[in-house]
């Protein structure tokens, strides 16, 4: 059977080497998706570039005093490392100085030209350089460009202009008659009310008054406009009006083109009448999606190294920040950035969640089974809900996907993950242990690695560095049939015998330092030992009398502990290390104080039964009572779980 196919774009970048995460924000989506496709077995082709002409590079390499094409083949070298940085698989990339796209886009204006869509007349107007817009005195904004808000320049030269008026009809049947095209539907409504109900002017398609553009084959005095030069790069990349027509006749029209906001103008009204002009079929699915904001305003490189892609690859990793360009902001909506937000994901998703599925089963396979996965015995009725949700998740990323709703279907995969973590509580591995039911510990512990392999699989798109480190602590490395889409369709493909091996921690929990933003492992080798997760110890030396250091037994049953019951858990306000907690002892109600929001979301916390120092005097903590102190376990991997009682026991009982 053929392959389907799927043609994905993101805008061409212009070369600049200001690019900030925002622009990371459309590249990695597409990238999602592009791997998504391919995963699912579809034959994808994945485009990206830069945009290299037009009057604003022209006067950025003057500025720079460099030669246009010298200024932007130093800043192309840089995307590339970027992209690379980041992990973006495309298959392609179109600069629009390559010959291949100039000599198509000359030939696309020869025939605009020919077939009479193109006429010569007196440009009188309004440019926007930066947005390289034109604009009608009426669209202005108090004067500026409507877009951008910057001073627009007049421009008085003769050019060539496009027959826009022609095609509109035409382009508000399609509209109507393809509710998919422009998305999110508020662009769409946007782009018909404002741009083409009121009519559309002809289009102003050449400049005169500088050189940095594509000639127009018979009037070389003029430059093609830039715009027109570069929409043209999602065909041009196919091979359009060359003569290997292969590529063009496989893949278009596009499936999906991502662009930001801004420019749904030129993707929905520009850019469709050019294709109806040239006879070629549209896109079928234009997606405008969102900015990325800083929490004072729109990003830019000024802003330092918070939005710097590079320095934010190196402190957190690319998987890290893919992960939270796609999961923290709806696609389609505006969102903020900030470092705070990006390790509160890292550390609750990613270190967490994530994290601690992976540790806690595999620590608990080398202990029960040499770290061997036992093979399953008879299924339990227990089981059927997890297995039932693994096998549903597959279909429902795909729905998702379709609808580009990559932080649903991120979201999606960590309920599942949630529910893998709530199997390992409800099933009690080492309650069945102690107990020596053998068998269903067998069975048990092997759905839990079969849980991480198929989380490992739907993450491939989103996070492509992460499956193979997994993988590898799975020791299913070099086993390409169990990292397929087909092999978690189903739940049980995972061969007993497989020899795990507990590994690095995937994401070590990070904390802001505060100084210069730089973000620290939470834990390190000095502080082993230190309680981490509970309030500092009450003032007054421990008595020590005779010099050994030691605790002597009648010191340590001075200290009353208790099981306590969790009863409700909230944030502390400005405080963001701290919950406050809501604990039954014995049926007395007490309030603490901890230290553990960076590890434990508040809701997860009720109906734990928890460890807990009774006598403890009371403190006040950011200026909240604390009653009391809660035993935890941490590590020096960033590692901190609330010590627990191993099986049921009522609030209250005394632990020594
Ligand atoms: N060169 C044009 C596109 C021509 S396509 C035929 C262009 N280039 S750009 O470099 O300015 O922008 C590239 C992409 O980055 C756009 O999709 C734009 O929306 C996106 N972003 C730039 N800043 C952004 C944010 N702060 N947030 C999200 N996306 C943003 O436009």
């Amino acid at each position: 059977m053929e392959k389907k196919t799927f043609y994905i774009t993101t805008p061409i970048y212009y070369p600049s080497d200001k690019l900030h995460i925002g622009h990371s924000y459309t590249t990695v989506a597409a990238d999602a998706m592009a791997r998504f496709k391919r995963l699912t077995g579809y034959q994808v082709r994945f485009l990206t570039g830069t945009d290299e002409h037009g009057q604003k590079i022209e006067r950025r390499a003057q500025a720079a005093g460099k030669d246009p094409q010298v200024f932007v083949d130093e800043i192309v070298a840089w995307i590339k490392k970027l992209w690379q940085l980041l992990d973006i698989s495309y298959d392609d990339f179109i600069r629009t100085t390559e010959e291949r796209h100039k000599q198509a886009v000359q030939k696309i204006f020869q025939r605009f030209y020919d077939q009479g869509d193109i006429y010569k007349a007196k440009y009188e107007g309004l440019y926007c350089t930066p947005c390289e817009a034109f604009w009608t005195e009426r669209q202005l904004v108090d004067g500026n460009c409507p877009d951008c808000g910057r001073p627009v320049e007049l421009v008085s030269e003769e050019s060539y202009f496009f027959r826009m008026s022609k095609y509109v009809d035409r382009l508000l049947a399609h509209i109507e008659a393809n509710p998919d095209f422009i998305q999110p539907a508020s662009r769409k409504h946007e782009m018909i009310n404002n741009f083409l109900k009121p009519g559309l002017a002809d289009l102003c398609v050449s400049r005169t008054t500088f050189d940095w553009g594509i000639p127009v084959p018979f009037d070389t005095g003029h430059v093609i406009y830039v715009w027109l030069d570069a929409l043209s790069n999602y065909i041009t990349a196919l091979g359009y009006m060359s003569e290997d027509g292969s590529l063009l006749q496989t893949f278009w029209p596009a499936d999906v083109q991502l662009i930001g906001k801004e420019i749904v103008r030129f993707h929905t009204i520009y850019w469709p009448i050019f294709l109806m002009a040239l006879g070629l079929e549209l896109p079928k699915k234009v997606f405008g999606h969102g900015w990325l904001l800083l929490d004072d305003g729109k990003m830019s490189k000024s802003k330092g190294n918070v939005v710097d892609p590079e320095v934010l690859v190196e402190r957190y990793g690319a998987d890290a920040i893919r992960y939270f360009l796609l999961r923290e902001i709806p696609f389609g909506a505006d969102g903020h950035f900030s470092e705070e937000a990006l390790v509160q994901r890292l550390n609750f998703d990613l270190a967490n969640d994530l994290g601690n599925l992976l540790n806690r089963t595999l620590a608990m396979l080398k202990k029960y089974f040499a770290g061997r996965v036992p093979a399953p015995a008879e299924r339990d009725p227990a089981d059927e809900d997890l297995r039932r949700q693994a096998e549903v998740l597959p279909r429902t990323l795909e729905n998702l996907m379709d609808e580009l709703q990559f932080s649903a279907a991120l979201a999606e995969i960590w309920k599942f993950i949630a529910r893998a973590n709530k199997y390992i509580d409800d099933m009690s591995p080492w309650a069945l242990a102690r107990a020596g039911r053998t068998e269903r510990l067998q069975t048990v512990m092997y759905n839990l690695v079969e849980c991480i392999r198929i989380v490992s699989v739907l993450l491939l798109p989103f996070m492509p560095k992460t499956p193979p480190r997994i993988w590898q602590q799975l020791g299913i490395a070099g086993e390409a049939d169990l990292q397929s889409w087909d092999s978690i369709l189903s739940f049980g493909r995972l061969p007993a015998g497989e020899q795990t091996a507990p590994g690095e921690v995937l994401f070590p929990r990070l904390e802001l330092t505060g100084e210069g933003g730089a973000p620290v492992r939470q834990a390190t080798k000095k502080d082993k030992g230190k309680p981490q997760a509970a309030q500092p110890a009450a003032a007054g030396k421990p008595a020590d009398a005779d010099g050994t250091g030691l605790l002597a037994i009648e010191e340590f049953a001075r200290v009353d502990l208790r099981v306590a019951e969790i009863v409700a858990a909230e944030p502390v306000a400005g405080a963001d290390r701290l919950l406050k907690l809501q604990v039954d002892v014995g049926g007395q109600q007490r309030q603490v104080v901890a230290g553990i929001a960076r590890y434990y979301r508040p809701e997860e916390l009720p109906g734990k039964r928890i460890i807990f120092v009774a006598n403890l005097k009371p403190a006040k903590l950011r200026g909240v009572l604390s009653e009391g102190m809660l035993l935890a376990a941490s590590d020096d991997e960033g590692n901190l779980v609330l010590a627990t009682t191993d099986a049921p026991i009522k609030s209250g009982a005394k632990v020594k």
